[in-house]
């Protein structure tokens, strides 16, 4: 059993503002599945900000008994454990309903006159936050429907009070171009300060601890380079398939939903160099300066550089074209030009209907520059290191040694040293959402993407993306609950390297 983990006193979090939050979207999907839930567990926790609202913005909202209804139900099916009727009864009153379409400039003046009344009955003291929990397609049409009601105002600073901020979520276009169209119009409306980007990969402990881990530990950062690291692979595997999001997929693919944000926020975090502290500025200039970094490529070279997959079954589920090509699985090999990660391959692979959930960072590091164990061939069965980042499930970190193995002889085999944050901490890590919506009621924007780390994400997987859909690249169909592709344990082959098992 781990000796339990001894914790440092961390520096004390500014309390969230008093404020009332505006979901749009309220009855979809991410809001009965993430937002809600996670506002919830908040209010168990007591984290909520003492005066707090929450008002619903959709067509089908109805009235505020009919929302709390709804929102209840989905609580009871997205909350582990059942819902705690004290907590419940002190939430409700909180959620109002507001009904309207998004571009119907009267729902917006009704929208007003709601928050007013809120700002006075709870306290919330003329701060509003907007979440745009709705397809990225409307934002534009809320926005200006804010403007006109003067509900967001730009402000140069971030502290003047009242405040007004606005939380977006991905896909954050569908392209570069269509990106800066989308900033044009939030930048007429509001200032970047006031822009919250979600990628709620930020938002989870193991992803954050990325940071800790490399710059609390002095042993480290002098062996994360090229000089030490020979390969570096990224994986997102999940088991479950598109599960009735069909439509909004086949429009996304697993590039856009996966790998411009998640995968390559991850990768930022596990390559940047060290901050100078650890404020928004800071962070989110090295991760942009890495991003900027990633080398980009030509069409010519897609081809040999990435694989493209599908499940077995994609075409049948409901909403998907029975002829599409939109891709459920990539793998690549990526490069980023820069003096530490010079000629390491990073292997990066996503994808839906895989073996099993699993999210996680192996840096394999180089092998030992001299043989003293017996004949080369020997030798070169001694397992390199590698120290493997478990983002989920089974979060934790361990380190891949070689050791002697008992007995007579020299036999040398490989041993892992393992840390598990359940055991370690004694409890699993709190969802990403909760942490992010308390971040922006905070104004803290450390854990939220910058305009140009959005842009040179988009600016990596452009030409990619255009070379699969303006070529007749191959897609290669894969079986449910498979390692993905063939050719994506060839991509690796051919340099001598393997893929981690996904189970
Ligand atoms: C979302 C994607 O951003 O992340 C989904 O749109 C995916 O397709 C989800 O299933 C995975 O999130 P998590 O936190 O379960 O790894």
């Amino acid at each position: 059993m781990a000796e339990p983990a001894r914790r440092l006193p961390s520096a004390p979090q500014a309390t969230p503002d008093p404020c009332a939050l505006v979901l749009f979207g309220v009855t979809g999907d991410l809001a009965r599945r993430k937002i809600v839930p996670a506002l919830y567990h908040l209010a168990v926790a007591g984290a909520l900000p003492e005066h707090f609202a929450l008002v619903g913005f959709s067509r089908s909202a109805g009235d505020d008994g009919a929302l709390r209804q709804r929102l209840r139900s989905a609580l009871e099916t997205h909350v582990k454990g059942g819902l705690d009727e004290g907590v419940w009864k002190r939430f409700a009153p909180r959620i109002h309903a507001v009904p309207g379409a998004v571009d119907d400039l009267v729902a917006y003046a009704r929208l007003s006159k709601k928050l007013d009344e809120l700002d006075r009955e709870y306290g919330t003291e003329g701060n509003h936050l907007f979440y745009f929990a709705t397809p990225s397609s409307i934002f534009a049409a809320i926005l200006s429907q804010l403007k006109k009601s003067e509900l967001v105002v730009p402000r140069r600073k971030a502290s003047t009070r009242p405040w007004s901020r606005v939380i977006i979520e991905k896909p954050l276009g569908h392209d570069l171009a269509s990106f800066e169209e989308l900033t044009a119009v939030t930048r007429g409306v509001l200032d970047e300060h006031q822009i919250y980007r979600i990628d709620h990969y930020l938002g989870k402990e193991t992803v954050q601890n990325i940071l800790v881990f490399r710059f609390a530990n002095a042993i480290f950062e002098p062996l994360w380079n090229q000089r030490h690291i020979d390969h570096v692979e990224i994986t997102m595997a999940e088991s479950i398939g598109v599960e009735g999001r069909g439509s909004f997929y086949e429009e996304t693919g697993v590039v856009r939903d996966i790998v411009q944000n998640h995968l390559l926020q991850v990768l930022a975090l596990c390559t940047m160099e060290p901050p100078v502290d650890f404020g928004p500025y800071e962070i989110r200039n090295m991760k942009s300066q890495v991003l900027r970094s990633l080398r980009l490529l030509h069409p010519g070279e897609v081809g040999e550089n990435v694989v493209w997959g599908q499940y077995e079954g994609y075409r049948e589920e409901p909403g998907v074209d029975a002829h599409s090509r939109t891709p459920t699985f990539v793998a690549m090999r990526a490069f980023i030009d820069n003096w530490r990660w010079n000629g390491v391959p990073f292997y990066l692979r996503a994808g839906k209907g895989l073996a099993g959930r699993l999210t996680e960072v192996s840096f394999h590091f180089r092998s030992v520059p001299a043989c003293l164990f017996g004949d080369e061939t020997t030798c070169r069965l001694i397992p390199s290191n590698v120290l493997k980042i478990r983002i989920q499930p089974d979060e934790g970190i361990s380190l891949a040694v070689a050791s002697k193995v008992p007995g007579e002889g020299q036999g040398v085999g490989g041993v892992n040293m393992d840390f598990s944050y359940a055991e370690a901490f004694d409890r699993k890590p709190p969802e990403a959402y909760e942490r992010l919506l308390l971040d922006c009621m905070r104004g803290d924007p450390t854990l939220f993407a910058r305009k140009d780390e959005v842009e040179f994400s988009w600016e990596f997987v452009d030409p990619i993306l255009a070379a699969y859909e303006g070529s007749k690249l191959p897609l290669s169909i894969y079986p449910r609950g498979s390692q993905g592709p063939a050719e994506a344990a060839e991509l690796l082959s051919r340099s001598g390297h393997k893929w981690g098992p996904i189970s």
